[in-house]
């Protein structure tokens, strides 16, 4: 089998979408290797879970850091070095990156937003999707770049807005479809 790209995940709190990469990685033909689950938050749920599922998993709290967010990045990017680490996948990170770990990482990094980009980028996609009368809605794994959420789209996956959604039954809908994408959308990164 041809190298697996060594791929670092960053998390802020529950990690289902970085959940969905390790099982997919347990394939082996999947080209992919996901060496370190990386979080800004020491409470996120997704660090224990990929410690039990054998992925190092380390917290990197940002508030020591206060405003310095520079010095709380190089913090991860240290990390992120140190495991070998080729890709990064954003994966519910919840924190603005730097112009300067966007660069870093440029043409390495890829994340997953909740809607069909370049719709609806920032918070709250769903309750704005519902708003506007959408017949449907989905998920953008893109390349990062300095503006936020408007990276080059690599892959997307839509479902439809049923009558009488409210924000958390589309939002769990359209998780479904996160789990199967971001997997599958990585893979082609890294085999490209
Ligand atoms: C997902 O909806 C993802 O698209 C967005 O944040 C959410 C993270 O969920 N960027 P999880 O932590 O992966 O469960």
């Amino acid at each position: 089998m041809s190298v697996r790209r060594r791929v670092g995940v960053l998390i802020s709190g529950r990690g289902s979408n970085m959940m969905a990469l390790v099982e997919a990685a347990k394939a082996p033909d999947y080209p992919a290797k996901i060496v370190l689950v990386l979080s800004n938050k020491p409470e996120a749920a997704g660090l224990a879970w990929a410690r039990a599922n054998g992925v190092p998993a380390q917290a990197i709290d940002a508030k020591p850091f206060g405003p310095d967010r520079r010095a709380h990045e190089r913090a991860l990017d240290a990390a992120l070095r140190e495991a070998g680490v080729e890709v990064v996948a954003l994966a519910g990170y919840m924190r603005v990156l730097t112009p300067w770990f966007v660069d870093a990482w440029a043409g390495r990094m890829i994340n997953i937003h909740p809607s069909l980009l370049p719709l609806y980028p920032g918070l709250h996609t769903h309750a704005r999707a519902i708003a506007a009368g959408d017949a449907e809605a989905g998920c953008t794994v893109h390349l990062v770049t300095q503006g936020v959420d408007e990276g080059p789209v690599l892959a997307q996956a839509c479902v439809p807005i049923l009558a009488g959604d409210d924000e958390d039954v589309l939002a769990a809908r359209v998780l479904e479809v996160e789990h199967k994408l971001y997997p599958e959308a990585l893979a082609e990164f890294c085999r490209a």
